[in-house]
């Protein structure tokens, strides 16, 4: 897939990454690109719009008020000519900046004056991203409808190592390509579930699991960004929605197995990507439960299996299951796929620190005559890149 005509404006501000820049205009024209390239105050203390002149074969563009620059191709209509706008790398002063709706400079002015979507690169020292503000902000860009690509993990600049590197500039080209290839997905209704499930013991006490629902929520965004019409059955989780996604709140894995067949029939594809309780508690209390000086035995009975329930329906979606596995990660998963009749199973191992609430994630993807690992990426490139999978697959299967 090329970016043949695409039109791209390529932010670039202050940070040490932006030494890779003139690399990743390379790559975009190559691509097929028509890129312009837009510096802040800030990045011009690391590369020269000379340095971007001679990569990009056109005029830099560097002041908002520049009468010269208005004259030639004015900031409207720079917004306006641009077919998607990306930042790398994307500070987190240009972060806070976007998050607050501020336009001081050419840059974040042309972020608001376009309705072009908007990637940004993340770059910065592992310590800033992880901040709290940061994280705030980055929530709000990406509630928005803004798209985060990385940032990936390893050696920072000064010496010291964790998540703030820029992606590097070929992956950032590649995802831009996939999104042209997520096509197969487009207009297609999604279904998806996420979180954990709540079985009730007592008016105020209940069963639950470390699931955050980070995981199923990326794929909601990921399928909605890339054109499809997604449904996603929730447990209790402290996410936002993502943008264009029709959200359904649930707690017991009942409730969520209800919602589910409710609209498995009509999906075209299936991902059980919640932690759904296996056993719900066969007594639920009216009242709340005494403590006595006795032990106490809650009988469990199994709860309904949704993924396989949707698996068994005749001429229903794709279904794609997710496996959490302590051990043996592989077999388990190849067990559960051939078990439950699935289409796809996408395995990870949880555990010491692995998996559950935590950003990143790798996961061993397997079908009936294949197997991908996608990874360690943080979730939402995960998320992104089994979307395309699952994308491919669903060509396959015509
Ligand atoms: N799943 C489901 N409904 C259930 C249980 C699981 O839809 N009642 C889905 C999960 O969303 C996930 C997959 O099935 O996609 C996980 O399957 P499974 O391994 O059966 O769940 P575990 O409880 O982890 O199984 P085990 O304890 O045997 O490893």
């Amino acid at each position: 897939m090329t970016l043949s005509g695409r039109h791209i404006i390529l932010g670039v501000s202050g940070g040490i990454a932006a030494y890779k820049s003139p690399d990743l205009v390379r790559r975009l024209r190559e691509a097929g690109a028509e890129v312009r390239v837009v510096l802040t105050r800030g990045a011009q203390a690391f590369v020269t719009p000379l340095t971007f002149q001679a990569v990009s074969h056109q005029a830099v563009h560097t002041d908002l008020l520049d009468a010269d620059a208005e004259t030639g191709m004015g900031h409207l209509e720079l917004a306006r000519w641009a077919d998607e706008i990306l930042i790398a790398p994307a500070t987190a002063d240009v972060m806070a900046r976007l998050a607050h709706g501020l336009a001081d400079d050419l840059l974040t002015t042309l972020c608001l004056a376009t309705e072009a979507p908007i990637t940004l690169c993340p770059a910065m020292n592992h310590i800033m991203w992880q901040a709290a503000a940061t994280r705030d902000n980055a929530e709000i860009l990406e509630r928005r409808g803004i798209r985060m690509l990385g940032p990936a993990d390893g050696p920072l600049a000064e010496g010291e190592s964790g998540p703030g590197r820029l992606m590097e500039p070929r992956d950032i080209v590649t995802a831009l390509q996939g999104e042209s290839s997520h096509s197969a997905i487009a207009g297609r209704h999604v279904l998806i579930t996420a979180g954990p499930t709540h079985e009730p013991i007592d008016p105020v006490r209940f069963i639950a699991n470390r699931s955050s629902g980070r995981m199923g929520f990326a794929l909601a965004a990921a399928a909605a960004q890339a054109g499809a019409r997604v449904s996603l059955v929730a447990g209790p989780v402290k996410l936002t929605t993502p943008p264009g996604v029709e959200r359904v709140d649930v707690k017991t894995a009942d409730q969520m197995h209800e919602a589910v067949m409710a609209r498995a029939a009509e999906a075209d594809i299936f991902i059980a990507a919640a932690a759904v309780a296996d056993y719900r508690v066969e007594q639920i209390a009216d009242q709340k439960l005494k403590k006595s000086d006795n032990s106490l035995t809650l009988n469990l009975k199994p709860n309904p299996d949704i993924l396989k329930d949707v698996a068994a329906l005749p001429s229903g979606p794709l279904t794609v299951g997710f496996a959490a596995e302590t051990e043996s990660v592989r077999e388990h998963a190849q067990a559960k796929l051939v078990d439950k009749r699935l289409d796809m199973i996408a395995a990870n191992q949880v555990g010491d620190g692995m998996g559950f609430d935590v950003d990143g994630n790798t996961l061993d993807v397997i079908w009936a005559d294949g197997e991908q690992r996608l990874g360690p990426a943080p979730k939402r490139d995960v998320a992104t890149a089994l979307i395309q999978l699952i994308g491919e697959r669903l060509n396959e299967a015509g």
